[in-house]
This record gives C-alpha cells, structure tokens and sequence, in this order.
C-alpha cells in the first residue's frame, strides 16, 4: 500500500491506495492560513503535524489492515514557503507562505543581482522563498541569527517523518537558491541571499528515497515493514506526476486558486524574460514549464463574496455555450500578478460596465478575465519555444463548462477533461512514492488519466475572442501605469 501527503495552502490530503495505485480512501484536515498584516500570509508548522496526525488517524480508523501495509509514502506541497529551524530543529517563526508579498522590495533587488536569472533560470519572484529570508535578516534580525536550517513546507513534514534534513529538486528550483539546470544547489545564489549549503537540505530526486518512517510512527500508526519515504515534489510538478504529464509537450492547464499552464519539458530551457516559471519535474533529467497567474478561481470567490452568493451558483447561472465575449472585461490582478507581468503591486479592474450590467454579465466578465490571463500565459509559453497541442483541464474551475469552452477558444486548443478520478498532486505524490519503492519503471507509473471528453475550441468564434484578447492586453499598460 502506497500514501501520499499533500499539504496544501488550506489543508492536507492523505490519499491511501493499493500497490498499484488504485485508491483505497482519502481524509483531509484544514488549518488556519493567518494574514496578520496586508501581503502577509502565514501558517503555523506544527498545524501542519496536526492535520497529518489527524488525517492518517481517521485513515487508519476506518482501513487499519491496509494502512498497516503501507511500504511508500510519498509527499507533495505548496512550493516557496520558508519554515525557519534553530540549532535543536525547534521552528522559529511562523512559515512565510508562497501568497506573502512582504519581501517584493528584497525581490527586486535579489532579481536585480548579476547571474541570479541565469543560475536559477527565473526571476526571483516576491513569493519565492530567498527574499523571504532577506526580510527576516533586516526586520527580525534575532530570529535569522538562531536560524540553522530553512525548510519548504512539505520538507518540514519529511523531517518530522523521517528526521532527516532532505529536499527534492522541484521544490528546490522555487527557493531562488538552486541550479535549476544542475539540479544542485548555488554557493553563488545562497550567497546573494545571505546563507550557505549548510543551511539547505540535502537534495534527492522526488521518485528517489529520502529516508525511512521514523519508527515510533510507524509503531503509532501500526504499520508492519519499513516504510520508504520518497523525495516527493512540489505540488504543480507533482500534479504532472498524477496526471501523466511527463514528456515533451504534454501539459495542463489548472484552475484553482491560482491558475497554472504547465508543459513537461526534456531539456532546461529557461526564458526568465517572460516571467515563465522554468523548474526542475519530479523525476531526474526533465524541467517543466509553467505560467503563473494568482487570482484564478479566487477571482469568482471573490466576486462570489462581494455578491453575496456561492462562486458555484454564479458559474452555473451562465450556459454552458459560449456566444462571444462579453462587453465587461475584467482584469484579475487581485493580488498582483506573475506571468507575464511579474508585479507586485498591479491590482484588476472591470472595464466597459454598462447600466444593465447585472450579476451574470459579472461572472461572465471574471471567468473571460482569467480565461484571457492564461492567453497572456500561453502567449509567454510560446514565446520560449515550448509547443502545446492539447492539454488536460485540471482543478474545481474545470467544472464550468463556459470556462471550459472560453479557454479552448481563445487557445485554439482542444481541452482534454479526465474523467472522474486521482490524477492530483496527492496521487503524484503517491506514484512517486512507487518509484522510490521500485515498483515499477517512471513510464509504466506516470500514465494519462482516461479521457472523459474534449472540449474543441469554438472556431466560429475565434476571430471575436481574439479580438477581444487584444482588448484585453491592451488595458494592462494602464493598470500597471496606476500600480507605480
Ligand atoms: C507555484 C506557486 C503555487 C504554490 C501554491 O509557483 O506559487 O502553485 O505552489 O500552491
């Protein structure tokens, strides 16, 4: 039996399957995400612990006999954050989470370092995590003294697994301290950032094995055989693992919290002009590629709020076909943005709002808005050579089948939607958690979901929703103007 823990921005999944990855049960446990002050956006590590606790109690209370056949466990999670550790492994301060805009000032000027872009492949990104540390230098400079060692999320749970000191690369390649191309952390990126390889962890390959269940869990939890750990993944790559993007070419587009276009790639090839996010995959030898926006499904939630209805009632009041775009255009920068614009500070805008512009005419703005936001991501794709022939449809947004068909149009790309299944980061991490067992080869593991159904791009339509892309990009300039 295989488990895979993702800790996710909200809460953690533990997803429990047989040796062939065929799901057995899955629990989930929340935890506070506190913003004690604008841009910031915290959590408390042992939350993290508890939630673990919690969810593999309630797995275990209902599946005992398979929990205590567990071989593999395999961990994905929210990239960038920084969990700050002293000397005796104690946390120092609450994780500084990937959503926290604090340090964009340490951003910029780490960004602005000779050789940052071209070591780590990326811009040095306000969520990313070395700037993170440049902050807490300047405005906690006691706490940044006691620190030893500086974990990403998930890692934190690994080391208290495991209590082993270990990363895998795809987490890494978001800290702003890797080689993205060497896989291999940089004396010259952790320089730039204050620190040395003595405050990282080890590096392993995600479907590598990176310690061993620390026994005293693995009696609590009544497991009977040792239990690998496996380096595990952040969760965008290990979401490529769940749904078999793994070649040259294959992708996803995922409408969650934030909305994400990635594409496997074979070989390291960085563009960090387009604010594309160049990152290591989970497996040795392969990077990804993926554009970032911040506000995709937190966008609906939004309106949802201030409307005082359910994000699901909104989407659903608007028909399944799209007609061509509407005349209100929104922009979704509500929390600043990264690809391609990579600012901070930018803020979203309805444009062209009319008397009768009622709660539908709203909605339907909002999920063009994103819909056009990942044009502006494919737009960046392409613009570093990478090619997109189709692409699976990932994430709760992928229920709305406007949004669907929105997207597909305005990509003229066929959407591939799985059918009902695990194809996340959870089984992403419980496939990697295979590999590390030896299972079976990386290509016979990392397989496509099956095809429920494709939503071809509405070609009628297509010269409308370009024209009303080009509307759209031509509106940032002025948003990015009111920003400074
Ligand atoms: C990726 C990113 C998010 C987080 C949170 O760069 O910031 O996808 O990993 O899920």
């Amino acid at each position: 039996m295989y488990l895979g823990l993702d800790l996710g921005t909200s809460g953690l999944r533990a997803l429990l399957t047989d040796p062939v990855g065929r799901v057995i049960d899955s629990a989930e446990a929340g935890y506070d995400n506190p913003h004690p002050h604008a841009g910031w956006s915290e959590q408390d590590p042992t939350d993290w612990i508890a939630a673990c606790e919690s969810a593999i109690g309630a797995l275990k209370s209902r599946n005992a006999a398979a929990v205590a056949d567990i071989k593999g466990i395999g961990l994905s999670g929210q990239m960038h954050g920084a969990t700050l550790l002293d000397r005796a492994g104690q946390v120092l301060r609450p994780c500084i989470l990937w959503n926290d805009t604090r340090s964009s000032a340490e951003a910029a000027a780490l960004d602005a370092t000779p050789k940052m872009r071209d070591i780590t492949g990326n811009i040095v990104f306000p969520g990313f995590t070395a700037p993170k540390l440049l902050w807490v230098a300047k405005h906690e400079p006691e706490v940044f003294a006691k620190t030893v060692k500086v974990l990403l999320p998930k890692d934190y749970l690994r080391f208290w697994l495991t209590g082993e000191f270990v990363a895998d690369q795809s987490d890494a390649a978001g800290t702003s301290w890797l080689d993205t191309g060497a896989r291999a952390w940089s004396g010259d990126a952790l320089k730039a950032g204050g620190l040395t390889e003595d405050h990282m962890p080890s590096l392993v390959e995600g479907s590598e094995v990176s310690g061993m269940l620390r026994s005293s869990l693995k009696e609590a939890w009544g497991i009977r055989a040792p239990v690998v750990v496996a380096g595990g993944a952040a969760d965008n790559a290990a979401a490529a693992c769940g749904a078999g993007c793994f070649a040259e070419g294959q992708g996803f587009v995922s409408l969650g919290t934030s909305g994400v276009l990635l594409a496997a790639k074979d070989s390291y090839a960085p563009a960090p002009e387009t604010a594309v996010h160049t990152f290591c995959h989970a497996v040795p030898a392969r990077w990804y590629q993926m554009g970032v926006i911040l506000a995709a499904t937190d966008s609906l939630n939004w309106l949802a709020r201030n409307l005082g209805q359910t994000p699901g009632d909104l989407a659903r009041a608007l028909p399944d076909q799209i007609t061509g775009p509407n005349r209100a255009m929104f922009l979704p920068y509500l929390s600043g943005e990264r690809t391609p614009h990579n600012n901070a500070a930018l803020r979203g805008s309805f444009v062209g709002l009319d008397i009768a512009s009622d709660s539908k005419a709203l909605t339907a703005a909002v999920l063009e808005g994103v819909a056009y936001a990942l044009r502006d991501n494919l737009e960046a794709l392409k613009a570093t050579g990478t090619e997109l022939s189709s692409v699976l449809a990932l994430g709760g947004g992928a229920r709305s089948r406007f949004w669907l068909e929105t997207i597909a149009t305005l990509f003229d790309m066929p959407l591939r939607l799985p059918a009902d299944g695990e194809f996340g980061a959870a089984m992403g991490a419980v496939r990697l958690a295979m590999a590390a067992a030896e299972e079976a080869s990386l290509e016979e593991i990392m397989t496509q979901p099956d095809i429920a159904e494709t939503i071809d791009p509405r070609a009628e339509l297509s010269e409308a929703y370009e024209a009303g892309y080009q509307r759209y990009a031509a509106l940032a300039p002025a948003l990015i103007a009111d920003a400074e």
